[in-house]
């Protein structure tokens, strides 16, 4: 009898041995994560679609945690991100689709940002609207022509357009405590970091940082000494009060909705000094955040898209097909 047993417990044993090894093996395999990565897709969201992250806590985060059994220990509820308004005034042109691309290629990594699109025409295009109503971004779409006297070389550009942009933000938010935001004017045509956003996101008031490629020099940035903001690097009217392209600086939603009258002004503005005219109303100089570890570092650039050459374009006999560029 006993010898039977012992038999019978020799044939099970390396069965025993390999099943014990495949728990083993499968409890070391590493688990897929809890919660899935958003994916964006440009068409099943629609406006304020899901985005991909460029926010808080990043991926993965309760990865580590999966193997416990206690639940983990309640954390405080986070403040509530301020949202970035971002003004773009912008104009038809052969070239616009191909900006307003680049520009919502980067918006969309961008969390919680509200995009207000302004278009210096009497009416919104369909260009426009179709491509916002495509874009996967919470977004404004406004219009307000350029009263064709101001459209000449040498005028300040885009001052109807911002001061709508202005506008509609003190409506939305004039009858209520202001929500945190931060307003950055945004055109068209430039390069954007997202690392800018990050920066600009902790405005009080009003931040600075610098700007690539303008003013005829590699850069143009804001003199910083312990923290404050003491001067102008640049190359171009250093008499300006405040030397800085619209690119550089961003404003609190606050500072906007307590200063209702700061808009832009045609009347006696001369070139590049719209962002002057335009800070002197909301803010001074010593009050001014340098951003972008002490003005040091550039995130955004100034680049201008060359004018497209299109001498062979036909005049008759054209493509048999319309196709929006
Ligand atoms: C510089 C500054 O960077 C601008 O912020 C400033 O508005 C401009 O000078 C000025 O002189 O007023 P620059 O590259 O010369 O910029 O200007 P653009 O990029 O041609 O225009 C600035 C913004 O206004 C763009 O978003 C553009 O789409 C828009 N715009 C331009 C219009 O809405 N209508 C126009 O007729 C021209
Ligand atoms: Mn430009």
């Amino acid at each position: 009898m006993k010898s039977v047993l012992f038999s019978r417990f020799f044939i099970l044993l390396p069965w025993m041995l390999i099943v014990i090894i495949m728990l083993d093996v499968d409890t070391r395999r590493p688990a897929p994560p809890l919660t899935p990565r958003p994916y964006f897709s440009p068409y099943a969201g629609g406006r304020g679609g899901a985005r991909l992250p460029l926010r808080r806590g990043g991926p993965g985060r309760g990865r580590e945690q999966r193997n416990e059994s206690r639940p983990p220990p309640p954390q405080p509820p986070e403040p509530p991100l301020p949202t970035i308004y971002a003004i773009t005034p912008t104009y038809s042109r052969p070239v616009q689709k191909a900006e307003l691309t680049r520009l919502a290629n980067t918006f969309r990594q961008v969390a919680q940002l509200h995009w207000i699109l302004v278009e210096d025409a009497a009416a919104r295009s369909e260009l426009v609207s179709r491509f916002l109503a495509r874009a996967g971004l919470p977004s404004t779409h406004l219009h307000v022509p350029t009263p064709r006297r101001y459209k000449r070389p040498g005028l300040p550009r885009a001052t109807e357009q911002r001061n709508a942009g202005l506008a509609w933000l003190r409506q939305r938010h004039g009858h209520q405590r202001a929500q945190p935001g931060v307003l950055f004017f945004a055109d068209d045509d430039n390069t954007y970091s997202l690392e800018l956003f990050q920066e600009m996101r902790t405005t009080r008031k009003v931040s600075v940082w610098p700007v690539g490629l303008v003013g005829g020099r590699r850069y143009e940035r804001p003199l910083v000494e312990n923290g404050k903001v003491v001067g102008w690097y640049t190359g171009w009217r250093a008499d300006r009060p405040f030397a800085i392209d619209m690119a550089g600086f961003a404003v609190s939603l606050q500072v906007i909705l307590s200063n209702p009258k700061a808009v832009f002004k045609r009347r006696g503005s001369q070139p590049g000094m719209q962002e002057s005219d335009f800070l002197k109303q909301i803010t001074t100089v010593e009050e001014l955040e340098p951003k972008a570890s002490n003005c040091t570092k550039v995130l955004v650039w100034h680049t201008r898209t060359e004018k497209v050459n299109l001498a062979n374009e036909p005049k008759y006999h054209l493509d048999t097909v319309t196709i929006e560029v």
